[in-house]
């Protein structure tokens, strides 16, 4: 549909300069790259205090990944939002940002705006109903701060003078003091993800991380594969450690291609090739003890009947068959064969073969380089008037709202200073 092409938000023409022999260009206070959640919040927060801003996308719709995100009712914030839950190579810069918009900020936008909303688990917050509440909600505030929107917008050459930055959209020039790139990683390429941000960044001269996926499911190697493919389906409460000792407990999910699940997902942001993860398959039973227990009480019980209390079916009857579990009674089980059983089940090591990388990854870990940017409002410290915020920047956060209130928190702090 071409409903999203046009201008629906634009209330303000802006104005028309002469600029260079014959050019008339329009021009903006502000031009901001990307209509994902970053630059749609940092466009309204800018428009209502009272600037021009031109607002621009590659899509036909505003806020594409919120749509898609928390299974379609979008985990908009985190109540446990802290500076440790964010990787980024500068580990203080996003303290700033969080701290003067806070996720109670946020709340108090989304109850204003009537959207009901719940607690669905670790303080994670999602809408009742859908996730198009929340891009209503930040197109909304857009109108409220008069800003243009063009979606279908292909961002071509930018370049800057003394006056501002003169960008080229879809081969029209329009200009404005300052420039805000929020086109955020590339992760989800089906979105409208591209590099773009990325390489304003090097244009300019600042550096950019390597990138790569995170919150992203792994791939396992076949041999492995072929052993685990009848689990396909199967999910259980886990501890997954990383080498470097950061370590989640939540659900890990076998899938046709390896692991996935909160706990994966988590832990691939802090997992790198060629490591393994140690993995906790029975984190609230310490099961050394509890098959003593049943020994006592069930000599004669199949060992693999007494796992199942504790473990998913499924997956005790093919650990059975790879001889991981034997094929023995309680009380016929041996305290060699017990002792390697429990480390098994309670230290699993895999290595991963990869994960399934952008194409199915929620975020992208690296990007531009903290340390060129001011934290307090996300300007290039030697290029003023150009800003980065949102994912872009090499700021990530863990499953679980974190992302978006990343977004939140960088926008307000850039609109304050725009
Ligand atoms: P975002 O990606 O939102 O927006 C960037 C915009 O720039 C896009 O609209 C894109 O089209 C545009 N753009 C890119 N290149 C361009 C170009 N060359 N020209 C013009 N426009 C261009 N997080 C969370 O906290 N809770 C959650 O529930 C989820 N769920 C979730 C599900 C899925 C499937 C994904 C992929 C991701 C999540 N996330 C999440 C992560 C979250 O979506 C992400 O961190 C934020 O959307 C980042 O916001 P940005 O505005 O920085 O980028």
């Amino acid at each position: 549909d071409d409903a999203g092409t046009s201008c629906a938000i634009s209330l303000q023409s802006a104005p028309f300069v002469k600029n260079g022999p014959g050019a008339i260009v329009e021009q903006f206070d502000v031009i901001i790259i990307g209509a994902g959640a970053a630059g749609l919040f940092c466009a309204a927060q800018a428009g209502q205090r009272g600037l021009n801003v031109l607002l621009v996308d590659n899509g036909k719709k505003p806020g594409r990944k919120i749509l898609m995100s928390g299974g379609g009712r979008c985990n908009f914030t985190n109540m446990y939002i802290e500076p440790a839950a964010y990787l980024s190579h500068n580990p203080h810069f996003c303290k700033s940002a969080l701290a003067r918009y806070t996720q109670w900020d946020f709340i108090e936008l989304v109850a204003k705006h009537g959207i009901a909303y719940h607690e669905k688990t670790l303080g994670q917050l999602f809408c009742d109903d859908s996730a198009q509440q929340m891009v209503d909600l930040l197109v909304k505030e857009c109108e409220r701060g008069r800003v243009t929107l063009r979606l279908r917008t292909e961002v071509g050459a930018i370049t800057r003078d003394d006056q501002g930055y003169r960008v080229s959209l879809n081969g029209t020039e329009v200009s404005a003091r300052k420039l805000v790139v929020a086109s955020g990683g590339l992760s989800m390429p089906g979105l409208g993800a591209s590099p773009l941000g990325y390489k304003i960044a090097e244009q300019f001269g600042l550096s950019v991380f390597p990138t790569r996926a995170g919150l992203v499911p792994f791939t396992l190697h076949k041999p492995l594969l072929d052993q685990l493919q009848n689990l396909s389906g199967v999910a259980l409460p886990a501890t997954v450690e990383a080498e470097d000792g950061t370590l989640f407990k939540e659900a890990l999910l076998f899938t046709h291609r390896g692991l996935s699940g909160p706990a994966i997902l988590q832990i691939s942001s802090y997992w790198l090739p060629g490591e393994q993860l140690a993995i906790n398959l029975s984190p609230t039973t310490e099961l050394g003890a509890f098959l003593t227990v049943q020994r006592e009480a069930h000599p004669n019980l199949s060992l693999k009947n007494s796992l199942a209390k504790v473990l998913p079916k499924r997956l005790v009857e093919v650990l059975q068959t790879l001889a991981i579990v034997p094929d023995v009674t309680l009380k016929q089980l041996n305290a060699k064969q017990q002792s390697e059983l429990v480390h098994t089940l309670h230290n699993w090591r895999v290595q991963p073969n990869g994960t399934e990388g952008y194409r199915t990854a929620e975020v992208t870990l690296g990007g531009v380089d903290t340390t060129q940017l001011s934290s307090k409002t996300m300007e290039a410290r030697q290029v003023p008037g150009l800003y980065f915020i949102g994912e872009v920047v090499d700021v990530t956060g863990w499953l679980g709202g974190y992302n978006f209130q990343w977004a939140w928190s960088s926008a307000w702090a850039c609109a304050q200073a725009l």
